[in-house]
C-alpha cells in the first residue's frame, strides 16, 4: 500500500500511488495537473465522519473541480452535488449523479436553466431573491412540475477571508436579507407548484475561524425554529461549504471543532442537513507540475520563469493566494528569494512572489501544491495558450481526463472571414 497523496520516495523523488511524477511528465508533458483518487477518498471519508452523527447529506460543490471523472468519483463515494449553472448540471448527469441528489445554487439562474433543471426533477433550488422565486413559479406552473425551494439567507456576517470570496455580508450580491427571509418563506406556502423545503446559508470560502460558521448556523436555526413554531414546515437546512485549508503547511482543518459545532447546534433537532464542501475534498488531492524555462535577473531581482502561468492557476493573481512550490526531485543547495512567474505578458502573471526556493535550472520540474480546487476550473486560453493536460491516478494507473485541443484545433474552430 502506498501513502495517499504525493509523497517522496527514498531518493527524494515525488511519487503518487507508486508512480514517479517524472514518469508521468515524460508521458504527458507539462504543465500537468495530477489528481490522486486515494487522497480524494481519504478527505471525503474524513468529512463523512465529521458529520456522521447528524442527519446530513454531502453535496460536493462541483465548482471546485468540475471534471466529469472527478464528479463521478465523488458520486461513487456516495456524494450528491451542489451546482451553480446548467453546465455543471449536465456534467453531473454525465457523471451519473441522479438529479434528485443535486442542489441548484447561485444568484443568477436564468429561465432556461430553471426549466431544464425542473424538467429533470432536480432535488431543490436554493434561491437568492423574491424575483427568482417568481421566475421559478412561472415556469413550474407552466410545466405543472413542483419546484422544491430553499431560501439562502444573507446573515450579514463577515468571515475572516479574502474579500472576493466572502459571501455573507449585506453588501454582497448573495442571499436574502435576514429580515426578508420570513415573509418570503411564508409566501412559498401560498404558491402552487412551489414546495418549501427549508433554509440555507453559505458565508464564504477558505474560512478558519469557525465561530463565523457557528454564528451563521445559529442564526439559520433560530429563523427556522421560529417558522416551525408558527406552523410552517422547514424540513431541511443547507449549511453550505467554506471550511479553509492550510496551503502553507500540512496542518489539517480542525474537523473536531467543526463536528462539535454541528453536534452542539443540530444533534437534538429534527432538521435534515445538507453540506456543500468543495475545497476541503479536492484541493490537496491535486498538484500542478511545471517545468523551469529559465532563470532571469533584473539587477538584483531574480525570477524563475516556468511553463505554467496565471491561465493555469489564477489564485495567486486574483486572491494573493499562497501555493507551496518545491522541486519534484529534492535538492539541497543554495536558495534564493525569487519571483516564480509564467510566460504571460502581464506583471500579474506569477505563481509566487519573493519566495525562498532552492536554485533550479532550465528543464527542472517543480510541483505547485494544493492545486486540485479552483485551479484548472478557472483556466483560460489567454495568450493563445492551450489547456494543461489533466490526469487522474486510480488504482496505480494514470488516466487522461480529457483530450486537449492543440493550437491547430483551436484555429480550425475560428470562422475565418474572407475580407476581399
Ligand atoms: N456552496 C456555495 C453556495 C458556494 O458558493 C461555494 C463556493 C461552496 C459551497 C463551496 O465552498 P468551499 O467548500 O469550496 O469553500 N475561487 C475561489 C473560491 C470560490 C468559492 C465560491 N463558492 C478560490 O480559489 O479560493
Amino acid at each position: 500500500m502506498y501513502p495517499s497523496g504525493f509523497y517522496r520516495d527514498e531518493n527524494g523523488e515525488l511519487n503518487v500511488q507508486g508512480i514517479k511524477i517524472e514518469t508521468l511528465t515524460a508521458k504527458y508533458g507539462t504543465p500537468l495537473f495530477i489528481y490522486d483518487t486515494g487522497l480524494i477518498k481519504e478527505r471525503y471519508e474524513v468529512f463523512q465522519n465529521t458529520v456522521k452523527n447528524v442527519k446530513g447529506n454531502i453535496h460536493y460543490a462541483v465548482k471546485a473541480n468540475d471534471s466529469v471523472n472527478i464528479i463521478k468519483f465523488f458520486g461513487k463515494l456516495g456524494a450528491g452535488a451542489d451546482i451553480v449553472s446548467i453546465g455543471e448540471f449536465h456534467k453531473c448527469l454525465a457523471a451519473g449523479i441522479a438529479p434528485n441528489k443535486i442542489i441548484f445554487s447561485g444568484v443568477g439562474k436564468d429561465k432556461n436553466e430553471i426549466e431544464i433543471a425542473l424538467r429533470n426533477k432536480i432535488l431543490q433550488f436554493n434561491i437568492e431573491s423574491e424575483e427568482e422565486l417568481y421566475d421559478i413559479y412561472d415556469i413550474a406552473s407552466k410545466l405543472k412540475i413542483t419546484a422544491n425551494i430553499c431560501l439562502r439567507i444573507n446573515p450579514d456576517i463577515a468571515p475572516d477571508t479574502h474579500k472576493k470570496i466572502s459571501t455573507g455580508e449585506k453588501e454582497t450580491k448573495f442571499g436574502i436579507d435576514n429580515e426578508d427571509v420570513v415573509s418570503i418563506y411564508k409566501k412559498l406556502h401560498e404558491l402552487d407548484y412551489i414546495n418549501p423545503v427549508g433554509l440555507g446559508v453559505h458565508i464564504g470560502s477558505q474560512i478558519f475561524d469557525f465561530n463565523f460558521f457557528m454564528k451563521a448556523y445559529l442564526n439559520l436555526k433560530s429563523i427556522a425554529d421560529n417558522l416551525k413554531k408558527n406552523g410552517y414546515k422547514v424540513p431541511t437546512l443547507d449549511l453550505g461549504g467554506g471550511i479553509g485549508i492550510h496551503y502553507d503547511s500540512n496542518k489539517k482543518p480542525d474537523f473536531i471543532a467543526y463536528k462539535k459545532i454541528i453536534s452542539d447546534i443540530f444533534l437534538k433537532s429534527e432538521y435534515q442537513l445538507s453540506f456543500e464542501p468543495g475545497r476541503i475534498l479536492i484541493a490537496e488531492a491535486g498538484i500542478l507540475i511545471t517545468k523551469v524555462i529559465r532563470n532571469k535577473k533584473n539587477k538584483d531581482k531574480k525570477f524563475i520563469v516556468i511553463d505554467a502561468a496565471m491561465n493555469n492557476l489564477i489564485r495567486p493573481t486574483l486572491y494573493d493566494a499562497y501555493h507551496k512550490i518545491e522541486p519534484v526531485k529534492s535538492k539541497i543547495g543554495r536558495s534564493n528569494t525569487v519571483d516564480i512567474v509564467g510566460p504571460i505578458c502581464e506583471t500579474g502573471d506569477f505563481i509566487a512572489l519573493d519566495r525562498e526556493l532552492v536554485e533550479v535550472k532550465s528543464d527542472d520540474l517543480l510541483t505547485i501544491r494544493t492545486a486540485g480546487a479552483y485551479a484548472s476550473v478557472m483556466k483560460s486560453n489567454y495568450n493563445a495558450r492551450v489547456d494543461a493536460v489533466e490526469i487522474l491516478i486510480y488504482n496505480g494507473k494514470s488516466y487522461k481526463l480529457k483530450q486537449i485541443d492543440t493550437i491547430q484545433d483551436t484555429i480550425l474552430k475560428e470562422k475565418i472571414i474572407d475580407f476581399n
